[in-house]
């Protein structure tokens, strides 16, 4: 299956995110297992235990729903209570708790060592807050079934647990919860060998780093069926194991345990003749024969899967021998596998139901012979090497449910006989090479719920069809080349969630029908050329987060949308609004301010026009990028205003910021501790700050601690205004500074000194201001500096030497400073009988010039190299944070905005 719907590139390799998916899928099913546990008709409970119930009872988190069933006499009728139906003991007791996410803390009760009779307890997923496993567990000697997994218990399981002799299910697994080194741990699992029942152990994401006897410890319960240990931090076994006595094991769960299994592990593991499922995910296996012969042992092999190890070789040497029962096949993201997809095929048995093969080095074209695999049901082997045309045999495959063949080099067109596929649920063709039309077809797929083929060269219309699919949940089109308007049926799509149609050659109006899909949350038709207003019935979409017209030719005013939206029963949930590039007009409702969600508002490059005004923003509190750039606004705000939000981002380009302005850099030192730090508190009259033509203020992550706070701003854009006096000394204070430009101002005084504070510049303006003295010879300890310009200044003096300085040899980005001297501008007076080491024309004495020479491009080449590096890694890690610094911006931006903006005021 397919993890994820909003951001397409899946990285199953992640062990967590599986962990999380596997929470959430337990989430879903939990409402429908509870009601099973019935007590026995006829007998009531004991006193004394009804009594041992209420107290334990008073000691669980429940608020409200879950035991509220324990009330009256009959405690046997109680929820998740059984009772012996001769002698009315209490047998059963289950009080697992619905997973979420945040629970309040329970104890266990001591009356609970009352119910001597136990023989099933389950505490699962409940929030014992790190307590220990109490020992007194270890009493109830009739226990069959123990399941205390993902209760946040903590510490030593006490070994006195091998006293239930009679246990058979053991759950210990911890890996909901698990936070290191907050885990439970065991030393020695020799107490194991006692519990000659046992069928079932779940020691998952326990730590057993330092149980090195393991193995052999396990090898003693020969009536174990289930054995997990995954994530355990199993420590690797002795190359003389014993023979395997587990005969009976059916399912064994090694993953993510990081090891290099041996060949003798395999050969132990390839006598477990009975194994069905087998994960060996995250393993280091090395020996590819060895497995291929242990797998070829194990005859009645069901389920396999190999995630993310580092097994070196063909796919066709491992599987050769493979059980002809396998059904179900999970091999992804094992970069040293290599195979032919035909070869790899033709040895996997016919009645495979489930077949991953995603991130592997798989090339070759698809087989015609795949449409003889006729039992998938999921077939997925995305960002792989295989190229060619989808075969039309695909249409054999009646039974299948997921098909995902992204990231590759499809080419071709999409067989219709996609249509054919009854069953089909999730489709995802995402940035192959795909062209052709959208099969008309698919409008058939009638289970459809997933659609993805977004990235790809797929022409024509919109398919009027796709409107049939009342199930659909995601449809994503967007980057192909799709013409015409989008079909009107894609409004009789009720269940539709998710619809993105951006980036293509889209023309006509939105459809109003849209708006009649009250369950939309996500619409995108950006980059089009959509034309008309936006429809009157968007403003019904109440469970709308997410809308993006932007780049089309889109008219109109915001208000109806608005008043709808701010009208919402539960009040509009959009928490992303862009609107940018299109040519909507007139003012901007001041119902805007009541979109308490929006985190993200863009209306930039329009024709709207009038005051914006603090009732604007009165209810913005989560706004954390902010751009009406380039539209006619006037932003009017009083004296003593404070925003009500914390951006990362605010781009008022072209904006009238006159009047008053200045409100947004108010003054807050009442409530910072700027004292501390020694800092310019002082507030100065602002009357002589009017941006012109930009603000851009991009500022990173969150902290409580003061200093880290002033390192959050990475990027500063204030030229083209008219800021004057020195440039402020706190500045170098943001130690995180990637960007700074202050072009185009009226800036006095000299660089400061302690410029070369912030370490990680890669760019600095400060061209066209008047900026006088010498340029700091520190500068040239900024090693990622890769663009500066100092253009059109004041500045005197030599020209400073060496490092990054000896990448910097445009003579350009001095120009326009008449007393500046020094390599690549001409020689300082003083210079000429000495001459400088860079000077390569003057080399007229042999081999230590030249190699001087080398030198100095080396340098220059290592120069290029790390500013380049570090320009773009900044980029990358940028966007790759960006979602995250929505929920992190802090209200003490305002206040960083504050000193730059007070200090360039005076
Ligand atoms: C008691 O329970 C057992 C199984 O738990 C069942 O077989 C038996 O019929 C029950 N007896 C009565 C009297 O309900
Ligand atoms: C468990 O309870 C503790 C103590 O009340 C609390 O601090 C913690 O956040 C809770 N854990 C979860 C996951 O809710
Ligand atoms: C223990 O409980 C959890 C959740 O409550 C469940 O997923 C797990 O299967 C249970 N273990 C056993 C052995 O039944
Ligand atoms: C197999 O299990 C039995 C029972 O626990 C034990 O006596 C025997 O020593 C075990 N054999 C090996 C090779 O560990
Ligand atoms: C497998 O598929 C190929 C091509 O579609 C076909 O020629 C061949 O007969 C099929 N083999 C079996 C055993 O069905
Ligand atoms: C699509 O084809 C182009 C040109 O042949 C190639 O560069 C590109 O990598 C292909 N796309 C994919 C996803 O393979
Ligand atoms: C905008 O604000 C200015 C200055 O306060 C005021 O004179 C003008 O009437 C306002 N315009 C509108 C449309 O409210
Ligand atoms: C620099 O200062 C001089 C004199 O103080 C002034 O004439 C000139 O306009 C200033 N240049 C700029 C770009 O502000």
């Amino acid at each position: 299956m397919t993890l994820n719907w909003d951001f397409m590139v899946i990285s199953s390799s992640s062990k967590h995110a599986i962990v999380i998916f596997a929470a959430l899928i337990l989430l879903s099913n939990r409402a429908n297992c509870d009601d099973s546990l019935h007590a026995n008709k006829g007998n009531t409970c004991l006193e004394s235990e009804r009594r041992a119930l209420i107290a334990i009872k008073s000691d669980m988190y429940d608020p409200g729903e879950w035991l509220s069933s324990w009330t009256g006499y009959d405690c046997c009728k109680w929820r998740g209570v059984a009772c012996d139906n001769v002698s009315g003991y209490v047998t059963r007791l289950d009080l697992q708790y619905p997973w979420v996410e945040s629970i309040g803390a329970s104890k266990v009760n001591p009356s609970l060592f009352e119910l001597k009779h136990l023989r099933y307890l389950d505490l699962s997923f409940n929030n014992f807050s790190y307590a220990h496993v109490p020992h007194m567990i270890a009493s109830l000697v009739h226990l069959e079934y123990l399941n205390l997994s993902n209760a946040f218990f903590y510490g030593l399981i006490p070994p006195v647990l091998g006293n239930l002799s009679h246990i058979q299910h053991l759950d210990l697994g911890n890996c909901y919860t698990y936070t290191y080194p907050s885990t439970l741990f065991s030393n020695n699992l020799s107490w194991l060998s006692n519990l000659n029942s046992l069928q079932y152990l779940d020691m998952s994401c326990v730590n057993l780093s330092k149980a090195t006897n393991w193995l052999h410890q396990i090898n003693l319960i020969p009536t174990l069926q289930v054995l997990l240990l995954g994530d355990a931090n199993l420590p690797p076994v002795p190359p003389s194991l014993p023979t395997i006595n587990l005969t009976s094991l059916t399912m064994l769960d090694l993953s993510w345990n990081e090891w290099n299994i041996s060949a003798s592990m395999l050969r132990w593991l390839s006598h477990a003749s009975n194994l069905e499922h087998l994960d060996l995910s995250g393993c280091w296996v090395f020996e590819a024969e060895a497995l291929s012969v242990a797998l070829g042992a194990l005859h009645n092999l069901r389920k396999l899967v190999l995630v993310d190890t580092q097994i070196a070789g063909e796919f066709s040497t491992i599987l050769k021998n493979v059980s002809r029962m396998l059904q179900y096949l999970v091999l992804q993201w094992n970069f040293l596998l290599s195979g032919e997809i035909s070869t790899i095929l033709s040895i996997l048995p016919r009645r495979l139901e489930f077949l991953a093969l995603d991130g592997n080095n798989i090339y070759g074209r698809i087989p015609e012979m795949l449409g003889n695999y006729t039992s998938l049901r999921h077939l997925s082997m995305y960002y792989t090497r295989i190229t060619g045309d989808i075969p039309r045999t695909i249409g054999k495959l009646i039974h299948l449910e997921c098909l995902d063949l992204s990231q590759n080099d499809i080419t071709g067109e999409m067989p219709s006989n996609v249509g054919n596929l009854p069953n089909l649920e999730e489709l995802y063709l995402i940035e192959t090479n795909i062209t052709g039309s959208i099969p008309e077809s698919l409008g058939n797929v009638s289970s459809l719920k997933y659609l993805g083929l977004f990235g790809n060269k797929i022409t024509g219309e919109i398919p009027k069809t796709l409107g049939s699919l009342h199930n659909m949940s995601g449809l994503d089109l967007h980057a192909n080349l799709l013409t015409g308007q989008i079909p009107t049926t894609i409004g009789r799509i009720s269940n539709l969630r998710y619809l993105d149609v951006s980036e293509n050659h889209l023309t006509g109006e939105i459809p109003t029908t849209i708006g009649r899909i009250s369950n939309l949350r996500h619409l995108d038709v950006s980059e089009n050329h959509l034309t008309g207003e936006i429809p009157k019935t968007f403003s019904r979409l109440c469970n709308l987060w997410m809308l993006d017209l932007s780049l089309n030719n889109i008219i109109g005013e915001l208000a109806d949308l608005l008043d709808g939206l701010s009208n919402c029963p539960q009040g509009a949930v959009l928490s992303s609004l862009s609107i940018g590039d299109n040519n909507m007009s007139g003012s901007i409702p001041s119902n805007l301010g009541l979109l308490a969600h929006l985190q993200e508002l863009d209306l930039s490059s329009n024709s709207l026009q009038g005051n914006m005004t603090e009732a604007h923003f009165s209810q913005l509190t989560s706004l954390s990028y902010l751009n009406i750039s380039f539209n006619s606004l006037n932003v009017i705000l009083p004296n003593d205003w404070h925003p009500p939000f914390h951006a990362y981002e605010i781009d008022m380009s072209s904006c009238h910021l006159g009047g008053h302005f200045r409100a947004m850099f108010q003054d807050y030192t009442n409530s910072n501790p700027c004292h501390d730090n020694n800092l310019q508190c002082a507030m100065a009259p602002m009357g002589s700050y009017r941006p012109k033509d930009k603000i851009l203020i991009t500022a990173k992550g969150s902290t409580y601690e003061y200093i880290r706070i002033l390192s959050l701003v990475t990027s500063i854009d204030l030229s083209h205004n008219n800021l004057s006096g020195e440039i402020p000394n706190e500045l170098m204070m943001l130690r995180d500074l990637h960007f700074l430009s202050l072009s185009n101002n009226h800036l006095t005084g000299t660089i400061p000194e302690n410029i070369a504070f912030l370490t990680e510049l890669f760019s600095l303006d400060l061209s066209m201001n008047n900026l006088t003295g010498t340029i700091p010879s520190n500068l040239s300890a900024l090693n990622f500096l890769s663009h500066l310009n100092l253009s059109f200044n004041n500045l005197s003096g030599r020209i400073p030497t060496g490092n990054q300085f000896l990448t910097f040899d445009d003579p350009a980005i001095y120009a326009g400073n008449k007393d500046l001297c020094g390599w690549p501008l001409p020689e300082c007076p003083s210079d000429e009988a000495q001459r400088g080491p860079l000077h390569a024309k003057d080399d007229d004495d042999g081999n230590g010039s030249k190699l001087e020479k080398v030198l100095d491009y080396a340098f220059i080449a290592m120069g290029f190299i790390i500013g380049f590096w570090a320009y773009w890694g900044a980029m990358i890690m940028k966007k790759s944070i960006r979602i995250a610094l929505f929920q992190m911006a802090d209200r003490i931006y305002d206040w960083i905005y504050v000193q730059l903006a007070v200090k360039f005021g005076r």
